[in-house]
């Protein structure tokens, strides 16, 4: 551990070796969640009246942010809301389309954006689809049939419809969520382990009739604090191992009763979620004498003020839906966008496992991107690390083992206070280094031995702090918060040097001779 004396500034130190290699980054870790809900889609991507809107109704401004984030894979279309979702209700002529109740959010669901409208918009942005089939208040023939038409070139009744719905060219859509969080009582038509088990493993089966290529998501637990965690993947996964490529995890943390402290050290919390999940996993794996590996899709997290949430008067009445009202609109500080960038440290110190990851969600609702109808959008605190680590970040992750002080948490016990990860682009000759300082009042003097890495010149160092960890970015100061270049970082001899303020987070970047 670090000796820091008496009054000078604390002190961490560490080393990056290639042997502390963890895995190639699977790009679709730098992905997000469009779902019905809210103010995400209707206001959010799409606005037809919005003066940047394009000839289908998308937000040019959105579009722009969307892109900068680096978003590389986008699940839709929920959520909860897929459990009662209908999606032949999203195609052929919008004006034949219904109006349907959505039960998970109460509200209104017109239905003007389906599945081939937001096919188009995220071809515009780049990224690849993650579709959600329902397996709440659906099953087999109804999976069956959305990926008819979807993958199937032409020639069949469901993608000859494609067609006369104006797109010819199939959907090429490799990763499918097979329902969503089917643990929680909440979820329309959620089930047991073993009833979900059973049902999972024929819609996975029949779908790869279709397609052996699929890449499938199992649902696991909706939260690590859910009574059957552990159990629940367990036996999803005997009846589902042999058909799946993943199983996914969804976790979201807040501050609670303004314990900054413990706040901080969630992805802590995270890694232990990991870990746990891996095991259950590998002990199915070996269970069964499988030589397949099951990857993990962390295809939610995020901070999200729940208890706002439950707080906030809910929308009920037989006679009250609401069209996209204003929803989960959390409004995100620098201490959220530190823990946003810490949790993004510990998915990529298990990149060899978590393989696909999802910030959930994307515009409006808990999201990086917030928008005014017919007004601006703007980034979100949160908006800052996630960009910065997609476009940094890749090629392999490397572990960073710190020698640095602890921090006492009440909820999540002792913590080091600097949490860290590399990466290292052999090909393009680039690598980086994100850290996260979790403590509430210090800045602390780290150096990273990054020798091994043939690291020769320091090209970017950017920090997110601020005095106030509270300071937000809002409609009326939306750029009262951004990175901003951390004047101490320097790379002498092959270590990098830099100091980080109390609650903040950090990545240098850099251009390598190997
Ligand atoms: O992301 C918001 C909601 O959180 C999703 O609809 C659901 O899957 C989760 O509980």
């Amino acid at each position: 551990m670090r000796a820091s004396e008496e009054g000078a500034m604390p002190t961490a130190r560490g080393t990056v070796e290639p042997t502390t290699t963890i895995g190639a980054i699977d790009r679709r870790v730098f992905g997000s969640f469009v779902e019905h809900l809210g103010r995400c889609v209707y206001t959010g991507i799409y606005e037809p009246s919005h003066p940047t809107a394009d000839a289908d109704g998308f937000r040019a401004d959105v579009l722009a942010l969307v892109k900068e984030l680096g978003v590389t894979a986008v699940r839709y279309p929920g959520g909860n809301f897929v459990s009662g979702y209908r999606w032949e209700d999203g195609v052929g002529p919008v004006e034949g389309r219904p109006r349907r109740l959505d039960t998970a959010w109460h509200t209104i669901e017109t239905n003007e954006v389906g599945l081939l409208e937001f096919t188009r918009w995220l071809e515009r942005v780049g990224a690849e689809p993650m579709l959600a089939v329902n397996l709440g208040t659906r099953g087999v023939q109804e999976a069956l049939d959305l990926l008819e038409y979807c993958v199937i070139d032409s020639g069949t009744a469901l993608s000859d419809l494609r067609a006369t719905h104006g797109r010819r060219e199939p959907i090429r859509a490799k990763v499918w969520c097979l329902g969503n969080e089917m643990d929680g009582p909440w979820q329309l038509g959620h089930m047991s382990a073993e009833q979900y088990g059973i049902k999972a493993a024929s819609t996975a089966h029949a779908m790869k009739l279709i397609d052996p290529d699929l890449e499938l998501v199992a649902c696991g637990s909706s939260a690590r604090s859910m009574p059957t965690f552990g159990a629940w993947e367990r036996t999803v996964l005997e009846h589902t191992y042999e058909h799946v490529e993943f199983i996914s995890c969804h976790a979201y943390y807040w501050e609670r009763d303004g314990d900054l402290a413990s706040f901080l050290a969630s992805p802590v919390d995270m890694e232990g979620f990991i870990a746990e999940v891996i095991e259950a996993v590998d002990e199915i794996k070996a269970a069964k004498g499988s030589d397949k590996t099951i990857s993990l899709s962390f295809d939610e997290w995020n901070v999200w003020y729940l208890t706002r949430h439950m707080e906030q008067e809910a929308i009920t009445g037989i006679d009250n839906w609401p069209i996209a009202p204003r929803l989960l609109e959390d409004q995100y500080s620098v201490a959220d966008a530190v823990v946003v960038g810490g949790l993004l440290i510990a998915l990529l110190k298990h990149a060899d496992r978590v393989r696909a990851a999802c910030l959930a969600q994307l515009v409006n609702v808990i999201a990086p991107i917030m928008t005014e109808p017919g007004g601006a959008a703007w980034k979100q605190t949160t908006f800052f690390p996630f960009a910065l680590a997609s476009r940094l970040a890749r090629g392999e992750a490397l572990r960073v083992p710190i020698a640095c002080d602890a921090v006492e948490t009440e909820r999540y016990g002792t913590v080091p206070v600097v949490d860290a990860v590399a990466t290292r682009d052999l090909e393009a000759g680039t690598g980086a280094l994100f850290l996260v300082n979790r403590s509430v009042t210090e800045s602390i003097e780290v150096a990273v031995d990054v020798s091994a890495l043939d690291a020769t010149v320091l090209t970017e160092a950017l920090t997110l702090a601020d005095e106030d960890p509270y300071a937000a970015n809002t409609k009326d100061d939306p750029e009262r918060v951004g990175m901003t270049t951390n004047a101490s970082a320097a790379l002498v001899d092959g270590t990098l040097t830099v100091t980080l303020p109390p609650v903040s987070w950090t990545a240098l970047a850099f251009a390598t001779s190997a």
